[in-house]
């Protein structure tokens, strides 16, 4: 949810295009309006633009600003329409101050009214425009650049990242507060960004500010210190995510290079974890690990929440108590814990703020806290007591897609790391479902080698609606294939408990709503009742099931198989079914698929 780049370079480099570069590998983190800043001895030039970084590319191409600093935004508003005014960066009255941030001003009314009463005139509706006025002032009172910035900062509340440039000087100065800001560290320049696939072309050295942390950075240096001007130390950490990794590599969206690239992920998420012996081998967290603990809550939102409900059925399986909430609300009402509750937060990108308000929430109340997440360096990761990675490389679709599976895969082995060593005993069924697990990459290859979804898609778009049934762990398979359609195809989709369908959602059920009902083995019979329930209705009705499942595959009017497998893969497999189908469906309605209207990447607001 908006991105921030910037970079300082020679003096005889321009850095426009490095900036540019920078935004596009951002652009899942918001879309809707994007600007870049460079700094010249009297004042900065700003050029932003509404829309994508398509529109701003043309505009620079005609204008043509140089400069060796800079800065750059892409924005998903939160404060005001995205327009030319609103879009970052954000100016002072003399132009002298220009300002990128993420997040929110809370008090940004209160410190506009007094800006206002001294005389300062705002040109839009952003929270963030307060603060280049903030650093004017100082800068009239005699401050230095680092003090004024610094004590712009001290007077905002809220969560935020910034990155800002002065007129007349050449380095960027940025602080980081509740929203990610990492720093980029290459032979004679120096990179700052949201997120590091902003650079990553450039290098891979990177250092992950923390909250509260402020830093000045030259092309050859990055001086990191605290609100108070102290010295800070951060580490330089070497990312191990492939350039290529954040390119498209000749697939028309990043959402279908990710769902090809669930195999290679799937591989990555269990490798090492899983012993020649048929145990599971989390080298962070050894047997005995979670011995003392009594109750899991899992908090996530979105997809991620749908991983934990997968996971939660495997839990409760193994007499594990498990509850399951949806960040924004427990951040609300945080659930009662004691000191033996383990809090889980499952998060691809680990800067969820919904997601993280829970983990502080659970933190206070003394829970013991654990991070799932795809982010090393991540707030989650740092804030949690634990953290176990899913190991999946970036994802820059905004529809998650290869997260999912890689959640669940590392999710099932540490739901059965914690069940084994709060009830001493190994699942019944541990070496099936283990080879279930391990054979999810091939088998996930064979799903996307075999699927023939294309006819499907043509057949079923534009319907007055389309739902999702499942049981067990096909019910949070059938969550995440309804939101995944309605994200990117824009149409509508309900995901609901096959067993529920009964209690209301049958009153929707009409020829024009076909019913995609997920199987995953256990209680198949039932589900397939709910099926007729829906065809008697009039309703088209589409499986994914097991490939040996006949009795399935006659009944119903179409059948995606899936490999024959453990309950717990076959969810997995039916997914990427699913995420075809809804690929294919927004590709022939001409859906902006990797960056649908209205969504973030990643929401870092509350
Ligand atoms: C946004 C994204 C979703 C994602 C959710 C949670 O809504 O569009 O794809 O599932 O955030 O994100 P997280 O990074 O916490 O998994």
């Amino acid at each position: 949810m908006c991105g921030i780049t910037a970079c300082a370079a020679p003096a005889d480099e321009n850095v426009v295009d490095t900036l540019l570069g920078g935004l596009r590998n951002l652009e899942y983190r918001g879309y809707d309006s994007s600007g870049v800043a460079t700094p010249d001895s009297e004042t900065v030039s700003v050029i932003k633009r509404e829309g994508g970084i398509d529109e701003l590319a043309d505009t620079l191409d005609v204008v043509g600003p140089d400069g060796a600093v800079g800065i750059g935004h892409t924005r998903w508003s939160t404060h005001g329409a995205p327009t030319d005014a609103n879009a970052h960066p954000h100016t002072d009255c003399d132009n002298r101050v220009a300002v990128v941030h993420n997040g929110i001003v809370e008090n940004y009314t209160e410190l506009r009214d007094e800006l206002r009463a001294r005389g300062h005139v705002f040109t839009s509706e952003t929270d963030t425009e307060v603060i280049p006025h903030l650093v004017s002032e100082h800068l009239d009172d005699g401050m230095t650049v680092d003090g004024a910035f610094r004590a712009a900062i001290e007077r905002l509340e809220g969560r935020f990242a910034i990155a800002m440039v002065v007129a007349g000087d050449d380095a960027i100065y940025a602080a980081r507060n509740g929203s990610p800001l990492v720093v980029g560290v290459d032979d004679g320049r120096r990179f700052i960004a949201s997120d590091v696939p902003s650079f990553l072309e450039h290098t891979d050295d990177v250092v992950y500010l923390e909250d509260g942390d402020v830093v000045r950075v030259t092309p050859d240096e990055h001086v990191i210190t605290d609100l108070d001007g102290r010295p800070v130390e951060r580490e330089t950490k070497v990312v191990d995510w492939q350039p290529e990794d954040a390119e498209r590599n000749g697939f028309d969206h990043y959402m279908l290079k990710e769902i090809h690239e669930q195999p290679a992920a799937l591989e990555r998420a269990i490798n090492g974890r899983i012993t020649a012996e048929g145990g599971i081998d989390l080298e962070e967290f050894p047997p005995g690990t979670f011995s003392d603990v009594t109750d899991v809550q899992l908090v996530a939102c979105g997809t991620s929440y749908h991983a934990a409900l997968y996971v939660r059925q495997q839990l409760a399986e193994r007499g594990v108590p498990t509850q399951v909430f949806s960040g924004g609300e427990y951040a609300t009402t945080p659930a009662p814990v004691t000191e033996n509750t383990l809090v889980i937060a499952v998060t691809q990108s680990g800067e969820t703020a919904d997601t993280l308000a829970s983990l502080r929430a659970a933190d206070e109340r003394g829970a013991r806290t654990l991070a799932v997440t795809n982010v090393v360096g991540s707030s989650a990761a740092r804030f949690c007591d634990d953290a176990l990675f899913i190991r999946a490389g970036p994802e820059i679709g905004v529809a998650a897609t290869k997260t999912f599976s890689s959640q669940v895969a590392v999710l099932t082995l540490l739901g059965e790391r914690i069940a084994q060593d709060i009830t001493g005993e190994p699942r019944e069924d541990l070496a099936a479902m283990l080879r279930g697990l391990e054979r999810l990459p091939s088998d996930v290859q064979h799903v996307l080698d075999q699927s023939s979804v294309e006819s499907l898609a043509t057949k079923y778009r534009e319907r007055d609606g389309h739902f999702f049934i499942g049981r067990g762990v096909a019910y949070p398979v059938a969550l995440e294939g309804a939101l995944k359609f309605k994200e990117i195809t824009y149409e509508h989709a309900e995901g609901f408990a096959a067993a529920e369908l009964k209690h209301g959602p049958l009153a929707l059920v009409t020829p024009d709503t076909p019913v995609f009902a997920v199987f995953s083995g256990p209680h198949d019979e039932k589900t397939l009742g709910n099926v007729e329930e829906v065809q008697s209705r009039g309703a088209p009705a589409v499986a994914i099931a097991s490939e040996e499942s006949t009795e399935v595959a006659e009944v119903v009017d179409e059948f995606l198989p899936i490999p024959d497998t453990h309950p717990v893969a076959a969810g997995v497999l039916a997914n990427v079914q699913l995420q075809l189908v809804s690929y294919h469906v927004a590709d022939l309605l001409g859906r902006a698929i990797d960056k649908p209207r209205n969504l973030a990447k990643s929401v870092t607001v509350e």
